[in-house]
């Protein structure tokens, strides 16, 4: 496995896999990998023919710089992941050779950066698109994969590979669940064993929804809070039921592909679950 810290030594080693006509994955990460990333490897591996992962702590698509900080790093240990894995090149760039001196070119999908999670950590998506942008162009795959459970993240980076025509495949890969089913997170294990047990109902209400014969916004709605307010110990902090490619509001009886994005408290930790619905 080859680690590459410039960009320059990152397009050297891709040119040797296209001189050799291979299709290329990418799986850009911030590091501090966990299982739902060596899902996203996974499925890169079956797609391309070499994968590349990057592993970039992104300054832009963070509000307070204390959260940049304090971002868990172990370089060590993701790369002895990525090595297990069968990972080809790890493309670890400086900050200043992502974003050079006197840099000021943003991309922003305009409505769905700034809309639902976006409304509450402004520029986070215009960061996310920026850094992502940048990382298609270094990199140039064929296909790049990235995690259904940042619904929104997912559905923001095939607007703006559309609507830039890039080249690329962009794969949304399921999420890693736990045997039980609650959604993997490395949250998971800071929850008390009484959270922890509890944490199901969100997958329970997901399936509750999905079961629903007379499936309407309202009647999906009223079914997830019912789920989850009968468990004393979850308290709902957001309920998006939106039109699953655009994120545009929707209402009435179910017509077109829906989302649902959740997140619930345990015990002041936040989990996130998401589910899209055929009507
Ligand atoms: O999902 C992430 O880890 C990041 O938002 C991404 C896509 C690597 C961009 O920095």
């Amino acid at each position: 496995m080859q680690v590459c810290r410039t960009i320059s030594d990152g397009r050297k080693a891709v040119a040797t896999f296209r001189a050799n006509a291979e299709t290329v994955g990418l799986v850009p990460t911030m590091g501090f990998l966990h299982a739902g990333h060596m899902e996203l490897v996974k499925t890169a591996k079956a797609k391309a023919d070499r994968v590349v992962v990057t592993i970039f702590v992104n300054p832009t698509q963070f509000g307070e710089a204390a959260d940049l900080d304090s971002y868990p790093r172990d370089e060590a240990r993701d790369l002895a992941m990525l090595q297990d894995a069968g990972v080809d090149m790890v493309l670890i760039p400086e900050v200043s050779d992502v974003y050079p001196e006197g840099d000021e070119t943003i991309v922003e999908t305009t409505r769905m950066a700034n809309m639902l999670h976006g409304e509450v950590r402004p520029g986070h998506f215009r960061g996310v698109t920026t850094v992502v942008a940048r990382l298609f162009n270094f990199v140039q795959p064929d296909v790049a994969c990235f995690g259904e459970k940042d619904y929104q993240q997912l559905q923001v980076i095939k607007r703006m590979t559309r609507d830039l025509a890039f080249p690329i495949d962009i794969i949304g890969v399921p999420i890693v669940r736990e045997a039980d089913g609650l959604a993997m997170s490395s949250r998971n294990v800071r929850l008390t064993a009484e959270d922890r047990a509890a944490a199901l109902v969100i997958s329970q209400s997901l399936d509750a929804a999905q079961a629903v014969t007379d499936k309407s916004v309202d009647s999906l709605r009223d079914t997830i809070r019912k789920t989850i307010n009968a468990e004393p110990r979850a308290t709902i902090r957001g309920l998006d039921i939106v039109e699953a490619e655009t994120l545009s509001d929707i209402s009435g009886p179910l017509t077109t592909p829906t989302a649902i994005m959740l997140s619930v408290e345990f015990g002041g930790i936040l989990l996130l679950d998401q589910r899209v619905i055929q009507p």
